[in-house]
């Protein structure tokens, strides 16, 4: 089954690892011209060079920690692509332990807020604008977090998650009457570029294991598909292996 349209084109931010690379390598492969937009020049470039598929794939570099940058990606997608039918917003900063409560330092915690939450509110709404003037029936996915529900002990991150899932409902609530569709994928533990982890940890999926950024890919082409997903919008996609299940309960010893 064909999932896109000919012709349909994407922005994928953070592409240059992990799960936006993923997911912009996916989209490539199901013949979508792809942005990947990436404030590391090398592994942009990595990631376009290695993506397959019919699909053009075209590196972009710049800090969507910037205002400014954030305005010439939208341009430089528009000049690059002509229209773009999908914006998936997938970059975010690294997360250090060391930035507990007391740890955060004012700039740690403007730069996780202006590349999750500024960027995208403004690219959102700005590739929306454009859907919109262009009759395009177009697709938002932020991704956000387990942790924009539960605290993660980096509050930096978890509010700025917060605020983005709050900020795909306002999306979808407010584009829907335009055929647009927005919602937010939530990972569990990935052991991709931004979470580092702790093998340990699987003992608490249900799982039983970690999960890889290829976990992503799949469920999120299905979203943007408007053939799969034309009827969701508004809604947190979970991809966590049963993660957020975990509570103080072990699993019973049962038997069959
Ligand atoms: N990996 C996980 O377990 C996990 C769990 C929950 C949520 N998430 C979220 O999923 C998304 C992807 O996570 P990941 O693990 O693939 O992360 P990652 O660190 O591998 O990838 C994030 C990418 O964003 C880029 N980036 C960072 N700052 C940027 C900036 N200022 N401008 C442009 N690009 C910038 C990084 O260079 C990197 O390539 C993030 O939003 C993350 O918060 C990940």
């Amino acid at each position: 089954m064909q999932l896109f349209e000919p012709g349909e084109t994407a922005v994928v931010t953070g592409a240059g690892n992990g799960i936006g690379r993923a997911i912009a390598q996916a989209l490539v492969r199901e013949g979508v011209d792809t942005v990947f937009a990436e404030v590391n020049a090398h592994t942009a470039q990595e990631a376009v060079e290695t993506a397959e598929g019919h699909g053009r794939a075209i590196a972009w570099t710049g800090d969507l920690a910037r205002r400014d940058e954030c305005q010439r990606l939208y341009d430089d997608a528009l000049a690059q692509l002509g229209h773009v039918d999908i914006f998936v917003h997938s970059a975010s900063p690294p997360r250090h332990e060391k930035d507990h409560l007391f740890g955060v330092d004012d700039e740690t915690w403007r730069s996780m807020h202006a590349v999750n939450v500024d960027a995208a509110f403004f690219l959102g709404r700005e590739f929306a604008r454009q859907m919109i003037e262009k009759d395009i029936k177009g697709r938002l996915l932020l991704l956000t977090s387990l942790h924009s529900i539960t605290p993660r002990n980096l509050p930096h991150y978890s509010s700025a998650k917060g605020a983005m899932d709050m900020m795909v409902k306002e999306f979808a609530r407010s584009l829907g009457q335009f055929g647009i569709r927005a919602n937010a994928m939530l990972p569990g533990a990935i052991a991709a570029g931004g979470f580092v982890a702790d093998p340990a940890l699987a003992k608490h999926i249900p799982l039983g294991r970690l999960g890889i950024a290829e976990n992503l890919a799949p469920l999120a082409l299905a979203v943007l598909s408007n053939k799969m997903g034309g009827y969701v919008t508004g809604t947190n996609i979970v991809v966590d292996g049963g993660l957020a299940l975990t509570n103080w309960f072990e699993p019973p010893s049962m038997d069959l």
